[in-house]
């Protein structure tokens, strides 16, 4: 079990990952007619999700940061708003390029903003993120299966090296968190935790069922792998309790 890194380690990891680029944009842009009905309306919503400022995370991430005494922490979050800003820019780039409008709005969208806004604590924060994360994941690789569009794949791919660290990031947050608490207050969160999964996954599916279904992943197989997923990040929570180092 590696030790949970503080929020310096993040600085450094997301100052030098958005100094990567690993877009070739003077690609032209190839995606079928078929392709282009199977995913591009769930991708417009889903170019909506990655676009949020980040307002009301920055604000749980002020007070966690002023009563843990972790300034730096705020700079990371920051960092890590840019770098999922940066997401919803290149999907964007990628609409513009193939004629479709962004999305101002979206049914879906609008209700996710809403739930998040009830999370006013970093752990709520933190475990809403690592649950979309883990699904965003699965996402992005359908959306990569379902074109043979290279610039499309390639902005996949980039996004998919993003989200690996992100998961790892929330993981050991959440491991942070979770290690301050009580006991009994242990068992209570598992619980909401895993709720809070069980809800999220299935209004992903109803949201991107077909993009996700183009991209080889029909209900069930989603719905394994999201349990997959979510239960290697509980595992973590479990062992980091046992053998971890936390930060100060
Ligand atoms: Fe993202
Ligand atoms: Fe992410």
């Amino acid at each position: 079990m590696e030790n949970l890194r503080n929020s310096d380690y993040w600085l450094d990891h997301f100052e030098s990952n958005l100094m990567v680029k690993r877009i070739n944009w003077n690609q032209k842009p190839c995606i079928t007619p078929n392709e282009k009905q199977a995913i591009i309306p769930s991708l417009r919503a889903w170019q909506l999700g990655e676009t949020s400022d980040g307002h009301n995370l920055r604000a749980a991430t002020a007070k966690y940061a002023d009563r843990h005494n972790d300034a730096t922490y705020r700079d990371v979050i920051d960092l890590f708003i840019k770098e999922e800003q940066k997401h919803g820019e290149n999907l964007g780039q990628y609409l513009d390029r193939i004629g479709v409008p962004r999305k101002k709005k979206d049914v879906g969208d609008s209700l996710f903003r809403k739930v998040r806004g009830l999370a006013t604590n970093m752990e709520m924060w933190t475990i809403t993120v690592l649950i979309v994360e883990h699904a965003a994941q699965v996402y992005y690789q359908a959306i990569k299966d379902a074109t043979n569009c290279p610039l499309l794949r390639e902005i996949c791919t980039d996004i998919l090296i993003d989200e690996a660290q992100h998961i790892q990031f929330q993981r050991e947050r959440l491991s942070i968190i979770f290690n301050r608490k009580r006991t009994w207050k242990r068992e209570i969160a598992y619980f909401i935790y895993h709720l809070h999964f069980k809800l999220t996954y299935r209004a992903i599916w109803l949201g991107h069922a077909k993009a996700l279904q183009a991209g080889g992943y029909p209900y069930q197989r989603f719905k394994r792998l999201m349990h997959f997923k979510f239960n290697q990040s509980m595992c973590f929570l479990e062992k980091s309790l046992q053998h971890a180092v936390v930060p100060v």
